[in-house]
């Protein structure tokens, strides 16, 4: 019988993407394994999921091997804020290194595609503006972001080897800033840090001048991204950068989240953290073409409803 149902592994299931995507999935009618170590993950995230006949959770660290009969595996699992990153940097490598390992060595097993989320921290601080995916990257590899961004380019040369090497079905998406509902409120990411000021009418911090500028996706567009790459052609691997390409300055972002929110914040000004990027911002053509993808939420949609969860869980 022919059908779409597939068995389908998240890795780093209770996280923020994490979460979105297994409801995603359970809604498209897939069977879900959720692993995660809730490193920084929680299970709130996932509570509503719990009961239902086609998920499943699983507490694991992957970074040890893990034996299930898959079809298809996202492997998120990662701290994704440099808060939490580099809290324990060498756990953060091993996260993404012998991750990478763990589940390519499973995808291989169980002959499953297998999705990496991969990171536009690949680029590192960019030289070219914006970034395709041939560009390789400035990265320092001796900063304390290293831990993340060379781990994850390592995750993606694990990737492609076994790729090479023994013709697993992989694919890479290089996400760029995300924000939606379930973000970690105390992450140090710029759309929860200044949520939860302007919520408390604190002021608002703002580093360097404001100029840099990020582009920020909506969570729903990012996931719809996720599922279209894995339904992708197998000779398409990526890696494709997924992210919205409507540049902001994280002025212009305060502004925006102090006006939504009605708060009574004002803007301070700090100084710049090592290694932080002037400037982020995707070339999605690639995208637009392999996977017919573009983002369709404006930012003050998706803030609005960002605004809307960070309420709820600061009653
Ligand atoms: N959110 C973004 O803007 C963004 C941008 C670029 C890349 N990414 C990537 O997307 C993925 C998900 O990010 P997120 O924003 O949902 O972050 P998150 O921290 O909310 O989710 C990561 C999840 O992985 C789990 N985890 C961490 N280490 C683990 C381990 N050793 N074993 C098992 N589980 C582990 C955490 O508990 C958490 O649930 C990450 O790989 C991240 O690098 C996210």
């Amino acid at each position: 019988m022919q059908h779409n149902w597939k068995r389908t592994l998240v890795t780093g299931g209770a996280g923020f993407l994490g979460s979105h995507l297994c409801d995603r999935l359970l809604a498209e009618g897939h069977d879900v394994l959720c692993v995660d170590n809730f490193y920084t993950g929680t299970k709130e995230n996932i509570r509503k999921l719990l009961g239902h006949p086609c998920f499943e959770l699983m507490r694991h660290d992957v970074t040890f091997p893990l034996y299930v009969e898959v079809d298809e595996i996202y492997n998120l699992a990662c701290p994704a804020s440099p808060i939490h990153y580099q809290f324990d940097p060498v756990q953060t490598t091993k996260t993404s290194v012998h991750g990478a390992i763990n589940v390519l060595g499973l995808a291989k097993r169980v002959k499953a595609r297998v999705l990496q989320a991969s990171t536009s921290e690949v680029y590192g601080d960019p030289t070219v503006h914006p970034q395709t995916e041939d560009y390789w990257g400035h990265v320092n590899p001796l900063g304390i972001r290293a831990c993340y961004d060379e781990g994850k380019r390592c995750a993606e040369t694990l990737f492609f080897d076994y790729h090479r090497q023994h013709h697993l079905k992989i694919k890479v998406a290089r996400i760029f800033n995300t924000y939606g509902p379930r973000m970690h409120p105390n992450d140090g990411r710029v759309v929860s840090n200044f949520i939860m000021q302007a919520l408390r009418d604190e002021p608002i911090t703002v580093y360097g001048e404001g100029r840099q500028t990020r582009s920020f996706c909506y969570v729903d567009d990012m996931i719809d991204g996720f599922l279209r790459l894995m339904e992708s052609p197998d000779n398409f691997t990526g890696p494709v950068n997924l992210g919205n390409p409507t540049e902001f300055s994280i002025l212009e972002l305060a502004e925006m989240v102090i006006r939504l929110i009605g708060a009574k914040s004002k803007i301070v000004f700090k100084p710049l953290p090592q290694d932080d990027p002037m400037q982020r911002q995707p070339d999605i053509t690639l995208a637009g073409e392999a996977l017919q993808w573009k983002p369709k939420v404006p930012l003050e949609e998706g803030l609005m409803r960002t605004i809307d969860y960070f309420r709820e869980i600061s009653k």
